[in-house]
């Protein structure tokens, strides 16, 4: 049985919460380690079930992974790795993709699992595929599997479709070990994006343009091992934020990047908290009296962040007014409007659009948790809910937040686990490899 969340709401968090690495460029990092055979070490790396996922991919190719310290991972590719990731593993985590462009730039193979959709999406992988087969790649995809293969990647003009942020990594990655100069245009511009091609250029790639649409790879002959500390998680830091605002707290968030939170802060000043920032790395919420309905449209980079839609969602379920969100990235990120609206609220999705009419208080009850970051909004809404609310299945919110619970009671929320965290059966797997 999953463990859950019990959570008495009402509290006003208050306190200094620190913000831990980022996801979203840890895994992307730990796969990018494959383009040498040094070692490489990773700090401020976020020990999540996604990690302990991603850690168990590198160990099937014959990679050694080993923690150092709390949120230090050492990672020794060696000279000898395999070229298949496996359906058991990608099929736990999607994102396990990214070690495809890595794979074939390192041993001009790779088969990988295919990584079907998830939760929120179909997750398609054309652009990946595409992208890899103008650096020469030629690729198969069947029986559940892309068998790609290259004598030696060339640099190429690419245009992508659409930005989207894997398969720029992918695309980055292949490109800095291929004969030649490769463009590509219409890159995403996240600031893992830019995370990567400065970890990348330590270890002696030579990219520019990282975080403008265009971005231009010089191929090296070989890459070096670094030590390279990951940056900040923007989605936790904009959860905690809207933790904040959502129970008329007093919150300051460290060691946060303000500047990858421009447009987040500027809508939670919209919806009536005061949010200030001091120095170059904290960031204060005071939640507002009183929270003011707004719309929201999420985007690529630098527009309103898909992973913070569910969120101010659930901010927006108490506001004195009618809010619109659209989700423009997953085609069903909307997952979790039936369990909060089983905490009172009055939302109602039509395709892309969920209109969220505002009520005064929600009521805690018993919510199961649809996806990670859906899961982490049913426990900010149970924080301002009246009496108490369960949120059942959060081996979903361990997949991305590091203490999530811990972080919350330490900043004042009435809120325990029952149950013990599941460990990743990932490290079975690794097990019998
Ligand atoms: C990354 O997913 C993040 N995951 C997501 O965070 C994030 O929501 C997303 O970027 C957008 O910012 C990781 O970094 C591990 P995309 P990714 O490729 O790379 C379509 C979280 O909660 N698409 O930009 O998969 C795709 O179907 C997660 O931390 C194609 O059609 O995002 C999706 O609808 C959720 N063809 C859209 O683009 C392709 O070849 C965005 O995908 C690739 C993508």
């Amino acid at each position: 049985m999953s463990s859950k969340f019990v959570i008495k709401g009402g509290n006003r968090l208050t306190g200094k919460v620190k913000i831990g690495g980022a996801k979203n460029s840890a895994l992307k990092l730990m796969a990018a380690a494959l383009l040498t055979e040094e070692p490489t070490t990773l700090t401020n790396v976020p020990i999540i079930t996604d990690v302990t996922i991603m850690a168990a991919v590198l160990e099937r190719l014959g990679v050694v992974v080993s923690y150092s310290g709390p949120d230090t991972v050492d990672i020794k590719p060696g000279n000898s790795l395999y070229a298949e990731a496996p359906y058991e593993l990608v099929s736990q985590m999607r994102a396990s993709i990214i070690v495809l462009g890595p794979l074939l730039a390192r041993l001009g193979r790779a088969r990988v699992a295919m990584p079907g959709g998830c939760n929120i999406g179909s997750r398609k992988i054309d652009m990946h595929i595409r992208g890899l087969e103008a650096l020469g790649a030629r690729i198969e995809v069947g029986h559940g599997f892309i068998e790609a293969v290259s004598e030696k990647l060339a640099g190429s003009k690419i245009a992508l479709d659409y930005p989207s942020v894997g398969a720029t990594e992918n695309l980055l990655m292949a490109a800095t070990l291929a004969k030649g100069v490769t463009t590509i245009d219409n890159v995403a511009r996240e600031p893992e994006i830019v995370d990567l091609a400065n970890f990348l250029n330590k270890m002696g790639a030579k990219i520019e343009g990282a975080g403008t649409p265009t971005m231009r790879i010089e191929g090296v002959g070989s890459l070096h091992g670094v030590e390279y500390a990951v940056m900040p998680d923007r989605i936790e830091a904009g959860t905690l934020l809207v933790a904040g605002a959502i129970t008329g707290g007093d919150v300051v968030i460290k060691d946060a990047i303000p500047k990858h939170l421009e447009l987040v802060i500027s809508k939670l000043k919209n919806t009536g908290a005061t949010v200030t920032i001091s120095g170059n790395k904290e960031i204060r919420v005071k939640g507002g009296s009183e929270i003011n309905p707004i719309d929201i449209a999420t985007l690529p980079y630098p527009g309103f962040p898909t992973d913070l839609q569910t969120q101010f969602m659930a901010l927006l379920s108490i506001a004195h007014g009618t809010s619109i969100i659209t989700e423009n990235i997953f085609e069903n990120r909307f997952m979790f409007v039936n369990e909060l609206n089983r905490m009172g609220s009055d939302i109602r999705t039509e395709g892309r659009h969920a209109i969220i009419k505002g009520i005064s208080k929600l009521m805690g009850a018993p919510v199961t948790a649809p996806d990670l970051r859906g899961g982490a909004a049913l426990a900010v809404a149970g924080l301002a809910a009246e009496g108490v609310t369960e949120v059942l299945d959060v081996y979903h919110i361990d997949r991305g937040y590091q203490n999530f619970e811990h972080k919350l009671k330490a900043i004042g929320a009435d809120i325990e686990r029952i149950g013990e965290k599941e460990p990743s059966n990932a490290l079975k797997v690794v097990g019998n490899r």
